[in-house]
């Protein structure tokens, strides 16, 4: 079978990087030809930090990096999400390591627009941060949208409470605008909501077995030994890890068409909520998986082998 073609946009990130490991452990049915990154969890000068790591010691091919956006389109601050992910988005523990691959030149809105340009074939994007650098390229560049086959995407709470605000999930309220042109773009848009990593906890315990002596074993070790997420009781939610199977594994998944509704009011306390109406004709989709247990077991067998 011919090997799916995607582009990674994301702010790493202990799930973002969870993710990332799951698709390069699966180079055999996937390829990233692209890392585009965004500050998100943490500032930017972390994510790229680990994003430029995880290319250079993880993944098993060359993939070049490109830094994006830092602040949502409208320009205000930044969330933060240090106390989930830690300051530099590899936990608390850890001293973060200088890496010796290099940026990209261009930003990474036209890193984007330059590899879905020159590509052949219809790219996928892989969207598990916030979506800015994705409405800064459809912005300037409309006429890639067809070179993009589907965006599938991280975010939003549709059947639950958001993790930021009872209303609103991470990634969307961290730029609601750019999800809002993005979800509109008329660009397939598929979405991983919140709720599918909360009704899918990974325990400590559960990890801990993963942690080995390689650099990939002291990683999580360092990375997930003290993690806590304040929505999860006794374990993680691997969100980035559930659009990451999607990608690699649709079958554990249904797919339904809807048209996504996301709330842009900042007055509001409902900003960026987001509604999902289900509709045959909708131009939209949401996943759920068709059994958490197995998806679990995916992210496991996947993510964390040696
Ligand atoms: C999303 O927000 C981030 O904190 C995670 O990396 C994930 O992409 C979950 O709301
Ligand atoms: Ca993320």
């Amino acid at each position: 079978m011919a090997k799916k073609k995607l582009i990674l946009d994301f702010d790493p990130g202990l799930d973002d990087i969870s993710a990332s490991l799951m698709l390069f452990n699966n180079c055999d049915k996937v390829s990233v030809e692209l890392l585009t990154v965004s500050g998100g969890n943490v500032d930017i000068k972390y994510s790229l930090n680990n994003a430029l790591l995880l290319a250079e010691k993880f993944c098993p091919y060359q993939v070049e990096v490109a830094a994006g956006a830092n602040s949502p389109l409208d320009g205000t601050e930044r969330i933060n999400a240090g106390d989930v992910h830690g300051e530099t988005g590899i936990g608390s523990t850890l001293k973060i390591k200088k890496p010796k691959k290099k940026a990209l030149t261009i930003a990474a809105d036209e890193a984007l627009f330059e590899k879905l340009n020159l590509s052949k074939q219809k790219l996928c994007i892989l969207a598990i941060g916030p979506l800015t650098n994705v409405a800064l390229l459809l912005r300037k560049h409309p006429e890639i949208r067809k070179k993009i086959g589907a965006i599938v995407c991280m975010g939003g709470a549709i059947d639950g409470e958001g993790n930021y605000t009872p209303y609103a999930e991470y990634n969307f309220l961290w730029d609601a605008d750019a999800a809002k042109e993005v979800i509109e773009s008329g660009v397939k848009f598929i979405l991983c909501p919140i709720e599918i990593a909360h009704r899918t906890p990974i325990t400590k315990r559960e990890l801990s077995r993963f942690y080995t002596s390689d650099e990939r074993g002291k990683l999580l070790k360092a990375m997930f030994e003290n993690a806590s997420d304040p929505n999860i009781r006794f374990g993680f939610a691997f969100h980035d890890s559930c659009a990451a199977a999607f990608v690699i594994k649709p079958s554990l998944f249904t797919c339904q068409k809807c048209n996504i509704e996301i709330v842009v009011n900042k007055k509001k306390k409902e900003h960026a909520q987001t509604f999902c109406h289900y509709n045959k004709k909708g131009k939209n989709y949401v996943i759920y998986p068709k059994n958490n247990g197995k998806l679990k077991k995916f992210i496991l067998e996947n993510t964390f082998k040696g």
